[in-house]
Parts: C-alpha cells; sequence; structure tokens
C-alpha cells in the first residue's frame, strides 16, 4: 500500500514500544570494548540517571569505552554508545563505574531514514512537554534508545512500612551481575524514596505482559503513596522474607534488602542483594524497547509481540 511507504517520511516512528518477551531477554546482547578487551555486559549495565544520561557497569573500562548492542541471532550491529568514565560509586564490598554518553548511533534504520526520523522524532517531543522524558536534550533521548535496545523488563516495587506504603512500576533496573548487586534509579523526588532508604528492603514483582493497563495507571503512585493495601486494583501476596505485599499473579517475585543508595543527576541509584527468588508462572513479561528496534525486527519479519 502506498500509504505504508508514506507514513514513515511524514510521521515519525514511536519513540518506544510496548512488548511482551519471555524473561530474560536474549535477542540483544550488549558488549563492553575497551584498550582490545571486551565484555558482556548484557546482564550487566543499566541506566543510572537520566539527567545527566548515566550509565552504571560493574566493569571499569577505562576513560573512553564503548557498548555495541547485537542482534543475537544475526550479530548484526543495532547500535552504539560512546561513553565517559565519570565516577565510581564504592560500597562496602565493591566498586561500580559510571560513565556520561559521550555520543550514540543505531543502525535500526537505513540512511537517510535514520536522521529524518530522530529529527521527526525530536521536533514531536519538543512540542510536546507532557511527553515522558521532554525534559531531557533530545540527543540524550535518542542515546535512551539505544540504551533499550535490550528490551528493559518491567517489575512493580513494593515498599511497606508503617506510616508508608506504596507500589509503582519500574523499568531502570539491574542486575549488574558481576558485583552481585540488583540496582533500581528512582527518580529523586518519587513520594517512596526517603523511606526506600530507611527501610531498606523492596519487594520486586516481574509483571506479565498481559497487565499492561494496570500497570501504567499506578504510575501516579511516583508522587502519591499508596493508601490502603486493600485498594490495589489486583490480589497480593505477602513475600517470603519480609512480608512485603506483592503481585500475586507475577511471573517471579524478589525480595532486595538494600545495602547502598547514592544521587546521580535526577535519579537516586539503590544498590541491594536478592535475598529471596520465587518462579511462580511461566510467561511473557512486560518490557520496553525503542520504536526503531522494533521497526527492524519488522523489516526482518520478527516483529515483537506487541501489547
Ligand atoms: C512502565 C514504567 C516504568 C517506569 N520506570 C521508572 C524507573 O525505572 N525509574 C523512575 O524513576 N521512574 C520510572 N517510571 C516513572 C516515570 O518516569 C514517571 O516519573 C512517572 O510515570 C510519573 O510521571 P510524571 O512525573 O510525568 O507525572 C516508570 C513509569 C512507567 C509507566
Amino acid at each position: 500500500m502506498w500509504k505504508d511507504w508514506v507514513r514513515p517520511l511524514v510521521r515519525p516512528l514511536p519513540q518506544w514500544s510496548t512488548v511482551a518477551v519471555a524473561p530474560p531477554q536474549q535477542m540483544v546482547t550488549a558488549t563492553l570494548h575497551w584498550d582490545g578487551k571486551s565484555a558482556d555486559v548484557t546482564a550487566d549495565h543499566t541506566v543510572a540517571s537520566l539527567k545527566p544520561l548515566v550509565i552504571a557497569t560493574s566493569i571499569d573500562a577505562g576513560l573512553h569505552p564503548f557498548i555495541e548492542y547485537r542482534d543475537r541471532t544475526t550479530g548484526r550491529l543495532l547500535g552504539t554508545l560512546r561513553l565517559e568514565r565519570t565516577a565510581y560509586v564504592v560500597t562496602e564490598d565493591t566498586s561500580l563505574t559510571l560513565y556520561h554518553i559521550a555520543a550514540g548511533e543505531h543502525r535500526c534504520l537505513g540512511w537517510p531514514l535514520r536522521p529524518w526520523n530522530a529529527w521527526l522524532q525530536n521536533r514531536l517531543m519538543l512540542g510536546n512537554q507532557g511527553s515522558p522524558h521532554s525534559a531531557l536534550e533530545p540527543a540524550a533521548v535518542q542515546q535512551l534508545m539505544i540504551a533499550y535496545l535490550c528490551p528493559r523488563p518491567v517489575i512493580l516495587v513494593s515498599v511497606d512500612a508503617p506510616d508508608h506504603r506504596n507500589i509503582f512500576p519500574m523499568d531502570l533496573i539491574g542486575p549488574l551481575e558481576r558485583s552481585g548487586y540488583f540496582s533500581l534509579a528512582l527518580r529523586s523526588t518519587n513520594v517512596s524514596m526517603p523511606t526506600m532508604r530507611e527501610v531498606r528492603r523492596v519487594a520486586l514483582s516481574s509483571i506479565p505482559a498481559t497487565m499492561k493497563g494496570v500497570v501504567y495507571k499506578l504510575s501516579e503512585h511516583h508522587k502519591q503513596p499508596l493508601m490502603d493495601w486493600d485498594a490495589l486494583p489486583f490480589p497480593a501476596r505477602l513475600t517470603r522474607e519480609f512480608g512485603i505485599p506483592a503481585v500475586a499473579s507475577a511471573l517471579r517475585v524478589r525480595e532486595l534488602a538494600i545495602e547502598h543508595s547514592q544521587e546521580i543527576g535526577s535519579h537516586t541509584l539503590f544498590l541491594g542483594r536478592i535475598i529471596s527468588d520465587e518462579s511462580l508462572a511461566e510467561g511473557t513479561q512486560l518490557h520496553h524497547t525503542a520504536g526503531f528496534h522494533q521497526a527492524y525486527r519488522r523489516r526482518q519479519n520478527l516483529p515483537l509481540a506487541e501489547v
């Protein structure tokens, strides 16, 4: 149809695509390269702050490493992030390395559609101040999308203290495999941030793709605490060690004992150890990836299932 051909020329791809993926995602690998060395960081890198955009990994890869994202099946390069080491997060047992992003480019669209689509996306975002990342520079949002070439799983985080309870969605999450830590990067304005620093324990529910609507609705709880656990729109189950209400229909429920927290730019990075891990069901989990990644998969006739 002529419309399928004309549409990408006048309308940008969506920045984000919400997809159903069996965890852990295996379709895209992330490899860190530095000084002639390389390491697989598919399960060992995360976004630690959005403003500025900061990546954390367990590996100290020198001053100017880069991450390559590749299609695991074909080996094809999908995108690259060029990093600049800025700082370390030092905990009692180990240290993590923080990197600013110096530049990024993806290969999911051919030229000239690639710069044209970025221009259309940036123009739409700048005209819509209500969009989720409108406070970021357009170049940073394009780089963030490259970091999402590895589809990011969505979890619900539950916090429970005598005077504060809450449950909200997150996808800026670990693991940071080599360090043994699991990380959460939470905007420092989040209403539960002080309680999490104080009680140092949370429950993480891995969310089935079918729960997308409920999960997006719970994003209001980044700003307002939950009044009552009975007010949840789904049944809850108590976690094994901490007795925190988690999602009864979750694929998996883990408990995280927080050992370290630190402000990094716009976010607070929480580092903790998983102290219990219950697998409850098989199925696909809600994930986010970049819209241009889904467009690439569509061209390969291997689109991810959108929800
Ligand atoms: C699926 C999903 C995942 C999210 N993940 C995170 C996260 O990892 N860290 C974070 O600080 N906020 C996260 N948020 C919250 C949003 O970035 C935003 O702060 C929240 O939706 C409130 O939006 P508002 O400030 O535009 O009203 C997430 C929201 C959704 C819906």
